[in-house]
């Protein structure tokens, strides 16, 4: 807010009218956000000086792509880089280390948390709830600057397979478990692909997921992917914990991955006739306790009009 919006002026009139500084007219108004402040500090909200952490977020937003190195305003790091490790080929299923860092999970939790919901699923083409999964979710926006700044990432990580203009990254979520929940064996691609949103004649469906963790503060919740494979069978030496314990052979069969914090799953829906891959197919497994919170996102792969 600026000293000149229409609610202010009045009052400034009002004020030295009175013989009372504006400031102390807005401390009077109940105007929260100077309560903190005392008078000489608000020379900083010059949009070209650098705002101090003790303003609210909401003062923060509008400098924020002026400042270089600010204190509290969410920064996205253009220098992060992530580690990748092969753990299946076909399907294409690859471990992300690092993919989402700490001042982006603090920033992208801080977004959402209003917005949690009971989860739903698409049957039969529509969205609706069922005990298949009982997590809850969150629709991120996708101006706010973390989920820009992780979608940026994840797009980079794409390469040519996301065609600029055609194809596009489609709406991030994050997704909650808490105890007992959990998302029984589904896969993320649509059994049919979805007519554009822009009305154009053109279909789409989500050739890739990513699953990155941003809470792992829980017992249980592995991500099962009962189908996949590892790229080799155990070492005939005997080696133990292939990858230090990020994913395992479930017992059941398949892949089981660990919810780690910052670490991302990554895989190809799709085959390249465009069916999905059944290999694909996945669990989010029950929690013991605790909370696991997770960014979906979910690349859309665009067909031409028949
Ligand atoms: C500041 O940014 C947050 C998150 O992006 C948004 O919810 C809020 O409305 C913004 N405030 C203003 C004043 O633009
Ligand atoms: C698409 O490709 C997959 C994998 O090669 C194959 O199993 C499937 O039968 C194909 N489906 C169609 C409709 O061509
Ligand atoms: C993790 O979860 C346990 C039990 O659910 C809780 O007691 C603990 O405070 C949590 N720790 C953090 C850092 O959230």
């Amino acid at each position: 807010m600026s000293t000149s919006s229409p609610n202010t002026t009045p009052s400034k009139s009002r004020a030295k009218l009175a013989g009372i500084s504006a400031t102390a007219v807005l401390l009077a108004l109940g105007i929260p956000y100077f309560y903190n402040v005392a008078p000489p500090q608000l020379v900083s909200l010059v949009s070209d000086l650098p705002v101090p952490s003790y303003l609210p977020s909401f003062f923060r937003n509008a400098t924020t792509t002026t400042l270089k190195e600010p204190d509290n305003a969410f920064y996205c790091d253009p220098t992060h880089s992530y580690k990748t490790q092969l753990v299946s080929v076909d399907p294409l299923i690859i471990y992300i280390h690092n993919l989402i860092t700490p001042p982006e999970i603090s920033a992208l939790l801080e977004t959402a948390e209003p917005l949690f919901a009971p989860s739903q699923v698409t049957k039969g083409g529509r969205q609706q709830k069922t005990s298949d999964r009982t997590s809850s979710s969150a629709g991120l926006p996708r101006e706010d600057p973390a989920v820009k700044c992780v979608l940026a990432r994840a797009r980079h990580f794409l390469g040519t397979m996301i065609r600029d203009g055609w194809d596009e990254m489609g709406p991030p979520q994050l997704v909650r478990y808490t105890a007992g929940q959990r998302f029984n064996v589904h896969h993320d691609w649509f059994d049919t692909p979805r007519w554009a949103p822009d009305g154009s004649d053109r279909k789409w469906n989500r050739v890739a997921s990513f699953f990155g963790i941003l809470q792992d503060n829980c017992t249980g919740g592995e991500t099962h992917f009962p189908f996949a494979k590892p790229i080799a069978p155990p070492s005939p030496l005997g080696e133990q914990g292939r990858v230090a314990g990020w994913w395992r052979e479930h017992e059941d069969g398949g892949l089981a991955f660990r919810p780690v914090a910052g670490n991302a799953i990554f895989w190809i829906n799709l085959h390249a006739n465009g069916t999905g891959d059944l290999r694909t197919n996945h669990a989010g497994l029950p929690l013991e306790d605790g909370l696991k919170t997770a960014m979906n996102i979910w690349p859309r792969h665009y067909y031409a009009a028949d």
